[in-house]
Parts: C-alpha cells; sequence; structure tokens
C-alpha cells in the first residue's frame, strides 16, 4: 500500500481534528502518501482531494470541528454515487481509506467496500456514542463536559428562582449523553429513549421533593426520548410549578476536545493506519476497557450498543 486517504463524515464531533492528525503523521511515518477528502462522501463524489503533509494537520490537535470539513451525502446512498466515489480513489491511486465517522458513515464505507473491493477502516466519531464495540467514541467526552458545563450554569439560576429546569441534549436515538451528563450534574431526573419516558413517575418524584421543601429540579430529556418543550409544558400544567426549559442544540458539539478525546483520537486513527498496512479491511477499531481493538464492521453495525442500566439506577438513587 503507498497512497490512502482519510475523511471525516457525519455530524462533526470534537476530536476529529486530533484523529486526522494521528492519520496523516502516522501514515507518513509509515511511508505512505496521504490524500485528504474534504466534505466526506460528498467531497469523494465531487473529486475533492488536497495532498496532506506533516504541516498540514499542524495546530488542528486542540481544535473543535473538523478541517476537512463534513457532510451527510444523500448522493452516496445511491449506487451510482458509491460508483463515482469508488472510480475517483481509483483514478487518485488511493488504495486504502480510513472513515472517521458515526454508524451512518460506517454503512456508506461497507457499502463502498462490498461493491467495489475499497478497503476501508472506520474510526468511531460522534458525539452521541451510540457505535457498538467501543465504549467511547471520538467527541462524547467533549459533549458530556460541554452539558456538565450548563448544566452547572443553569443549577445557579434554577436555585436562585427555585424553579424546575428542563434540559434537552442531542443523542439522536440513544441517551448516552443524558445518562453521563445527568449523574456528573446531579440531576433530578433523567429521560432517556431505552427507559421508555413516564411523565407520571416525574412529576410524583418532583411532587415528594416540594413537599420536602427542595423547590427547584434539573430535568435532563435526551432529545430521543421526546421534546423539551412537551415535558416542560406538561411538568409546569401537572405540578403549578414554574417550569424553564433550555435546548442546547449544537453547542454540545463544540469547543475544544478533552485530553481523553484527543488521545483516543491518536489512539484510534494511529491504529486504522496500521490496520491498513497489514492489509486488514472492512473493519472498525474500538476502545474496550481501556485498551485498543479491532472489530469486523459486519460484526459491529449487527450488534446494538446498550446503555449501563446500573449506572441509570444509580443516578436516580442519587437524586432522591
Ligand atoms: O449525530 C450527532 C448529532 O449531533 C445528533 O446528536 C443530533 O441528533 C444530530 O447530529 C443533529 O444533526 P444536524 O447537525 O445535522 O442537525
Amino acid at each position: 500500500m503507498k497512497k490512502i486517504g482519510v475523511l471525516t463524515s457525519g455530524g462533526d464531533a470534537p476530536g476529529m481534528n486530533p484523529a486526522i492528525r494521528a492519520v496523516v503523521r502516522k501514515a507518513i511515518f509509515s511511508g505512505l502518501e496521504v490524500v485528504g477528502i474534504q466534505r466526506g462522501y460528498s467531497g469523494l463524489i465531487r473529486g475533492e482531494f488536497r495532498e496532506m503533509n506533516l504541516s498540514s494537520v499542524a495546530d488542528i490537535i486542540y481544535r473543535g470541528g473538523t478541517m476537512l470539513r463534513t457532510a451527510r451525502s444523500e448522493n452516496f446512498r445511491t449506487p451510482e454515487g458509491r460508483t463515482k466515489a469508488a472510480g475517483n480513489l481509483r483514478s487518485q491511486g488511493i488504495e486504502g481509506l480510513v472513515v472517521i465517522g458515526g454508524d451512518g458513515s460506517f454503512r456508506g464505507a461497507q457499502a463502498l467496500g462490498r461493491e467495489h473491493g475499497i478497503r476501508f477502516i472506520g474510526v468511531p466519531g460522534t458525539i452521541d456514542n451510540d457505535i457498538p464495540c467501543t465504549d467511547y467514541t471520538i467527541g462524547f467526552d467533549t459533549a458530556v463536559n460541554n452539558v456538565v458545563d450548563a448544566v452547572n450554569k443553569i443549577r445557579d439560576t434554577a436555585t436562585s428562582h427555585e424553579r424546575t429546569y428542563v434540559i434537552e441534549v442531542m443523542g439522536r436515538n440513544s441517551g448516552f449523553i443524558a445518562l453521563e451528563a445527568g449523574l456528573a450534574g446531579g440531576a433530578e431526573s433523567i429521560l432517556i429513549p431505552e427507559m421508555g419516558v413516564n411523565i407520571n413517575d416525574i412529576i410524583e418524584k418532583l411532587e415528594r421533593g416540594m413537599q420536602r421543601g427542595k423547590l427547584h429540579s434539573i430535568i435532563i430529556v435526551a432529545e430521543g426520548a421526546g421534546s423539551g418543550i412537551e415535558i416542560g409544558r406538561l411538568i409546569q400544567e401537572r405540578t403549578g410549578s414554574e417550569t424553564k426549559v433550555t435546548i442546547l442544540g449544537h453547542i454540545q458539539r463544540g469547543g475544544t476536545p478533552t485530553s481523553f478525546d484527543r488521545v483516543i483520537a491518536s489512539r484510534m486513527g494511529a491504529l486504522a493506519v496500521d490496520l491498513l498496512v497489514k492489509g486488514e479491511t472492512a473493519k472498525m477499531v474500538g476502545m474496550i476497557s481501556g485498551s485498543l481493538k479491532d472489530f469486523d464492521i459486519d460484526y459491529a453495525l449487527s450488534q446494538e450498543k446498550t446503555i449501563d442500566r446500573s449506572v441509570y439506577e444509580l443516578a436516580s438513587i442519587l437524586a432522591i
């Protein structure tokens, strides 16, 4: 293998830049040429290639977002789009691809590999942490810290005004961000799709707290569990307590990556290059109990990542 490509795809995640840096520098160290593909699969179809050298990735380790830009490509979902993408890779002499992104990006790479024999390794990069075969995805830790920072600030005003606050967080169909940030932020209730939502339970808990003289509460709602606005409206209506709603939105995805995200991004990016050099393909890298491992992509994408119920139960016990 002489030349590889790297792209970021799907929602950006803090830590994608350190992952790109690791891929580029480890590849050059291993005697390979590296091409950066801009704007994910959209750029791959349009032929947006740029040669990468050691200094192309200087000063990016601490920056959020992705210097290669990213996109969600509808065209790549079609066989015609993937044929064009494979043709572009071949005409550039790119023999292996590192795809940094979430499960949608991995499914795209899987199709490209199956239909056109393109060699690839997936590096899990998404704030949602919803990818199986890895305890952590790149960007999750930073997103959780962003949420906890917001919860701390909201708690100041919630306490001062003795109000209930509903905070809606990202995570698509999963509750990993809500659960981790809820435990770390001391939320009174955490609503996640994996556990179902029972509004009566939440209201009873709030009322029990009010009877004890507790006049402020923080409720974290994963976007996949329901609308924060709707839940806030129901709580205010049923408890009579003034309830404010904050939707944190894309602020969760921004900012400098935490050292944890930088470290896993660096390790995972470098391992992806090692695997390509060894002739491996159709794999993803992951971190299990602190050790890096690789998994067949077909196996990984057939698994379901589940939340740790004991963490959910603990959060609930501690917020009694
Ligand atoms: O997958 C990452 C994520 O931030 C999800 O948590 C969220 O549902 C989605 O992307 C938002 O997508 P967009 O940035 O396209 O609005």
